[in-house]
């Protein structure tokens, strides 16, 4: 597999950095479980798993640093195209930006009936780094703090788990936050894209189903 960040030239190198500083910026307020650290750790376990998968840095790097920038969940569902205004702004090269746009659009999850095909290394490797940190203790420590920032109690054992199979019944849900481990974290680690991402995700699947088993033992007194 061949690295390319050996001919990563300065330019692009202050690109990175730049947007690094931007995202910092927006990001750092948020309680949602999206703040600036979710970006680092994304961008970085997307270099860690690049160096054993392959792919453009270029692309990997900023795809990690600016693919939550438009997600719908931080925006109230409105499309806002910062991403694309961005790398305008930085220069990034028409044909490089389309690239590092797909990957963006390709990364998320959309409901666990909704296919989400990915079709380039590149958006492989961003998105098995992001559904690595939706799971083990970093992601249900976010997960928690998602629900409290969206309004979501913890759990409600009348209101049972659903398969969404489009992506507007995912959007719409407001279910127990619970409920979210079912209709999505649980079922990630059968859904990377790379050997390495299906390699570090089995511990951290491990321990959800143990915090699951806890938390329901607490729940039911089962001493
Ligand atoms: P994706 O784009 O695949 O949704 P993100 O990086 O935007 O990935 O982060 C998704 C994370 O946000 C989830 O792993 C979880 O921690 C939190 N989240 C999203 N939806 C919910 C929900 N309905 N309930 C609880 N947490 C949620
Ligand atoms: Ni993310």
């Amino acid at each position: 597999m061949t690295i390319f960040r050996i001919n990563m030239n300065e330019d692009q190198k202050n690109i990175i950095t730049q947007t690094a500083n931007y995202v910092q910026s927006i990001s750092e307020k948020d309680s949602s479980g999206h703040d600036w650290w979710h970006i680092y750790r994304v961008y970085n376990l997307a270099l860690k798993i690049s160096e054993l998968e392959g792919g453009e840095k270029f692309v990997i790097e900023l795809s990690a640093l600016l693919h939550d920038l438009d997600d719908w969940k931080l925006n109230g569902g409105e499309e806002t195209g910062k991403a694309e205004s961005w790398l305008e702004k930085v220069g990034v090269k028409n044909e490089e930006r389309t690239r590092i746009l797909r990957v963006i659009g390709e990364v998320s999850f959309k409901g666990a009936g909704v296919e989400t095909r990915t079709t380039t290394i590149e958006a492989k490797i961003v998105q098995d780094a992001d559904r690595l940190d939706a799971i083990g203790a970093i992601g249900i420590a976010r997960t928690f703090a998602y629900g409290g920032n969206k309004n979501r109690i913890i759990y409600d054992p009348g209101i049972k788990p659903v398969r969404h199979n489009s992506f507007d019944a995912y959007k719409n849900n407001t279910a127990p936050t619970i409920n979210h481990f079912y209709e999505k974290l649980l079922l990630l680690k059968n859904r990377l894209n790379t050997k390495t991402a299906r390699k570090i995700a089995q511990n951290r699947h491990e321990f959800m189903e143990k915090f699951l088993l806890q938390f329901f033992s607490e729940w039911d007194n089962i001493f």
